[in-house]
């Protein structure tokens, strides 16, 4: 860790006097201030100070050494500390102005009393979400667009296993069973893409990743987002969100690539499943409170809808209790269809690309909209 240990004039709380209080910020604490989300000068700050805490249980989600190595050597007018638990995470952060992950959280917020922009490498930031942080004038960038590829070919990935009986095959092989005719002549019938209707919840980076490529196997897109265009490619068609019961009569498979916000939590519910196509097949890949999961494993039980390709669930990991795990028609993925071989490299990217714009005191790229949620 270089240079930690919080300046004298800055212990205590600013941050969390002001966001109790409401009131403004002045020009000299730079709190809630009025200006452009994303907009600083360099001279505002002397040696700016970086503490990247990716951090995740089974490491998964850690950001490799060799990028932090990177990066030090790219930015060495800069300190970068990698603390390795919360608590070290917590020590250093009444000295950063921009914090790398997820060291922030509603208990230790109120120290962070020089942060000023917050970059994660998720698209979901809910965890980020709470009131304070919200209020405050620190700038909040994600990770659209880095899991874009992946998630397209794990939805299309999905959506051929599905058309093709993949799943249904390897449980065969797994019994070490020649299923010729049954996975001939047993429901559901062998599928295919071209001709068939792909209904999208959520056009952003992920959406949009797929509509291109579903449109390019023959696949008619429809999709629903909050602001549609009025240009609907990459899509064939796309609505606003009051659309959304047309689309889910209309798609053979429905691909939700949507973020969790007020307006998308269980947005899938038995009254929309009601509305699916009898042999339409579900891909969860946005966050698993998009949907009510014990309604839709119900709707699959019953054969209410034909399948389900899940990567994400209401609880994870998801509990060895979930009926989820039984059902032969779903295809269940855990939370990895953002992962790629360039995952890393291109998170970097972004990071690199925002800190020279944070140095130069331009805008910084992919700014959520906290109150929005994404
Ligand atoms: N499983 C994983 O590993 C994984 C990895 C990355 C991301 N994700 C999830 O995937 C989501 C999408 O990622 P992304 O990079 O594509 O994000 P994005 O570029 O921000 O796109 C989000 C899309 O959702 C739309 N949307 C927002 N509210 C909506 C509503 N009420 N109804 C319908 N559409 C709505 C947005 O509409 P507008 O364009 O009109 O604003 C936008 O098209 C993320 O938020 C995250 O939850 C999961």
């Amino acid at each position: 860790m270089q240079g930690v240990g919080p300046p004298a004039e800055r212990k205590g709380s600013t941050r969390s006097k002001a966001c109790r209080s409401g009131l403004q910020f002045s020009a000299t604490t730079r709190r809630a201030v009025a200006r452009p989300h994303g907009l600083w000068h360099h001279s505002s700050v002397e040696r700016p100070h970086v503490l990247e805490f990716i951090r995740h249980r089974d490491g998964v989600w850690n950001l490799p050494p060799d990028q932090l190595e990177g990066l030090r050597r790219e930015f060495p007018s800069v300190a970068i500390s990698s603390p390795r638990d919360q608590a070290g995470a917590d020590r250093t952060l009444p000295v950063a102005d921009i914090v790398l992950g997820w060291a922030v959280n509603p208990s230790n917020f109120a120290a962070a009393s020089r942060l000023k922009w917050i970059q994660v490498t998720a698209a979901g930031v809910t965890p980020l979400l709470f009131p304070a942080l919200v209020e405050s004038d620190v700038v909040l960038t994600n990770g659209r667009g880095l899991h874009a590829t992946a998630m397209a070919e794990h939805a299309l990935g999905v959506i051929l296993a599905f058309a093709r009986k993949l799943h249904l095959a390897r449980d065969a092989q797994r019994e070490r069973r020649w299923a010729h005719l049954e996975l001939w002549s047993d429901p559901p019938a062998f599928g295919e893409l071209s001709g068939t209707t792909l209904g999208l919840v959520g056009l952003g980076s992920v959406g949009s990743a797929t509509a291109e490529r579903a449109r390019a196997l023959g696949m008619r897109v429809i999709a629903v987002r909050r602001r549609p265009a009025s240009d609907p490619a990459p899509a064939d068609e796309q609505w606003g969100p009051e659309s959304l019961p047309r689309l889910l009569e209309l798609s053979h498979w429905l691909v939700l690539a949507a973020p969790l916000t007020a307006e998308t939590r269980r947005m899938i519910g038995p009254g929309e499943i009601a509305r699916m196509r009898r042999d339409a097949v579900l891909i969860n890949l946005g966050r698993g409170q998009l949907v009510d999961e014990a309604a839709l494993a119900e709707a699959l039980a019953s054969g209410r809808i034909a399948g389900a390709g899940l990567d994400v669930f209401e609880d994870e990991p998801l509990p060895p209790e979930s009926p989820l795990w039984g059902l032969p028609q779903a295809i269940l993925t855990p939370h990895i269809s953002g992962l790629g071989p360039r995952y890393w490299e291109r998170a970097v990217d972004l990071f690199r690309q925002n800190l020279r714009r944070f140095l130069r005191g331009e805008p910084l790229v992919n700014v959520v909209d906290k109150r929005r949620g994404y």
